[in-house]
């Protein structure tokens, strides 16, 4: 284990938060990169970026979807990180396993939460007329998409935008926005305290308006 601030990165699919999280490190490491899905393109990344630890946890290796996800539990348990940042990881974690690392796990989310929580956001962004949309990151916990918000980036949605076009626009955000979370915490700019607020100090605000990502 890195003696720098070691994160664990969970992810199912292309991995582009993934490469985007591992172009800032400095405060933090990237220890390890787990999977649900052995084709994860996701998981090319971090093999090019020479992260030792990467591991692919398919479904069809394991009885159901608990042993699975139980499976991947114990791997990040003896690896026992600062930090498990979900980018792009399709599976719901269990209650229990949310609890223990309460504070510990950040997601990012392809909207302005509260707005738009679970799948398709951006179609739904259009449909409901909504003129702004974005990417929040926040804590997790055993809710979908309702752990305390950290920080959220937007855009103008205009009457030009399609799903795919305002999804483009977003993922930009996200990879702006979730290094500099992940820099943040590293530095301990930024905690969950224990009456479930965020506690940000006026330090990462003041980074946040400087790279102009602020929501
Ligand atoms: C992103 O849109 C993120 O908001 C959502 O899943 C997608 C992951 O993209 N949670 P990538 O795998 O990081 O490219």
């Amino acid at each position: 284990m890195n003696s720098k601030f070691p994160i664990c990165v969970l992810l199912s699919g292309k991995g582009s938060n993934l490469r985007a999280i591992l172009e800032r490190q400095a405060a933090y490491q990237v220890a390890a990169v787990f999977s649900d899905k052995a084709d994860a393109p996701g998981l090319q990344i971090a093999q090019k970026a020479g992260i030792s630890l990467i591991k692919a946890f398919p479904r069809d290796q394991y009885p159901d979807k608990l042993s699975q996800k139980n499976a991947i539990y114990e791997a990040i348990e003896s690896l026992n990180p600062n930090l498990i940042c979900l980018a792009g990881f399709m599976q719901i974690l269990e209650k229990n396993f949310v609890n223990r690392y309460s504070g510990k796990i950040i997601n990012v989310h392809p909207s302005l939460l509260p707005k738009l929580t679970g799948l398709n956001t951006h179609s739904r962004a259009i449909e409901q007329g909504e003129d702004r949309h974005g990417c929040s990151i926040h804590f997790v916990d055993s809710g979908l998409d309702s752990g305390p918000i950290i920080a959220q980036s937007s855009c103008d949605v205009k009457d030009t935008d399609d799903a795919e076009s305002l999804a483009a626009k977003v993922l930009k955000l996200e990879h702006r926005l979730y290094p500099v979370v992940v820099e943040a915490i590293a530095l301990g700019l930024v905690r969950l305290e224990k009456n479930n607020k965020v506690f940000v100090d006026p330090v990462f605000e003041k980074k946040l308006s400087e790279l102009e990502i602020r929501s």
